[in-house]
């Protein structure tokens, strides 16, 4: 039982907020678009996917059903398939490994690093004859290590397809999540930075031939100007509808990343003398990372009693992945050992960090951090 009265509620995402802070503008959004009649592969869809692939600096950026979608076409494109071993990082999503799985790969997990991101001596341990491609994962809105990533890919003939998910704007050496391999992918799921009210992705690429067959795979393999059937596709538009609305929110992108940075910056002065938690690296602490914190995730002690002392004060927080890493998933089968993820998946917390948050609420939750560990 509680024993202190809640002063506050800080749900891990608020849902409603999302579409509360703009309702107007949205609204608006969405009669525009009916009043027109504009639903499938119409006009809003193409400027969502020209400021895309402007913003990235890349040569397509093609909207799509989602980003599970975006890394099956991603992977069937780059000519991956039966036979073939993906490597990618234990700690993501199952959309990862099962883009791979349904291209009739098979997906190969590995270890991460202390940044809970790939880790490239884990990559190189995991090499086979049969590896063709490394998909790194840019989780929490920060991206890997590319140099090291690129320099194996180089090395042994792979192929970089990456989950850029969470992504979307982050940098490493300045250059953007998502455009390292011959294909990146993105997330716009209604929790992610950039999130449509409901299912979405996008992938992008500067090849043309992945390009030409992401249209097709897209379109039932249509052609869009003659019609014609060219390859066996998929149904896996992005709709109209969302492609607006994620428009309209990618106007102010940066605005966006920034308040994102700035309240992961005021985690960083609440809690960075508490000796029981790993944050993650503060903004601006590595010149060759710029991180947008699609996540707030940090390592902690004692994490389920710290998860229920929160809970108890009206503290959302999240395991990711209900908790465990890919390869624990004892249905899927795989045996591999990975010892910094298992060990990570005893510690690893997200506090909530998000546009509806004020900075009274992240006070409150760092106070309920700091008086667990007996330090408020
Ligand atoms: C790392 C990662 N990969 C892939 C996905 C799948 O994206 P979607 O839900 O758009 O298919 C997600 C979604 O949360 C994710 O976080």
């Amino acid at each position: 039982m509680p024993t202190r009265l809640l002063t506050r509620s800080v749900p891990f995402f608020n849902y409603r907020g999302a579409f509360a802070g703009q309702e107007e503008e949205f609204v608006r959004i969405f009669r525009d678009v009916l009043r027109r009649g504009a639903f499938i592969m119409q006009r809003d869809l193409e400027q969502f996917e020209a400021n895309l692939a402007s913003y990235l600096g890349v040569k397509h950026a093609i909207g799509l059903a989602n980003c599970t979608d975006a890394l099956v076409i991603a992977l069937r494109a780059a000519g991956i398939g039966p036979g073939d071993e993906v490597l990618f990082p234990s700690h993501t999503m199952v959309a990862s490994p099962s883009s791979i799985f349904f291209v009739g790969a098979t997906p190969v997990p590995v270890d991460c690093g202390p940044d809970h991101l790939i880790d490239p001596d884990s990559v190189r341990r995991a090499l086979t004859s049969r590896t063709k491609a490394i998909m790194p994962v840019q989780l929490n809105g920060r991206t890997a290590d590319m140099d090291a990533i690129g320099t194996l890919a180089r090395e042994h003939g792979l192929v970089i397809v990456e989950d850029s998910a969470q992504g979307l704007g982050s940098k490493f050496k300045g250059r953007f999540a998502g455009t390292f391999g011959v294909a990146g992918t993105f997330s716009f799921y209604p929790a992610k930075i950039l999130g449509c009210f409901g299912d979405g992705g996008a992938l992008v690429t500067d090849d043309d031939e992945i390009a030409r067959k992401t249209l097709l795979y897209r379109d039932h393999g249509r052609n869009a100007q003659t019609g014609d059937v060219e390859m066996w596709g998929l149904n896996s538009r992005l709709d109209n509808l969302h492609a607006a609305i994620l428009d309209f929110q990618f106007r102010d992108y940066q605005a966006i990343i920034d308040r994102r940075r700035a309240l992961a910056r005021l985690y960083q002065d609440l809690l960075g003398d508490v000796p029981e938690l790993v944050l993650p690296p503060a903004p601006d602490s590595n010149p060759d990372h710029y991180d947008t914190f699609q996540n707030y995730e940090i390592e902690a002690e004692r994490r389920d009693d710290l998860r229920q002392f929160l809970k108890e004060r009206g503290i959302g927080t999240l395991v990711q992945w209900g908790g465990k890493a890919v390869h624990q998933f004892h249905a899927l089968g795989f045996t591999q050992r990975l010892p910094n993820t298992e060990r990570l998946f005893t510690r690893c917390l997200m506090l909530p960090l998000n546009l509806t948050l004020a900075d009274d609420d992240m006070r409150y939750v760092a106070g309920g951090v700091r008086e667990f560990y007996g330090r408020g």
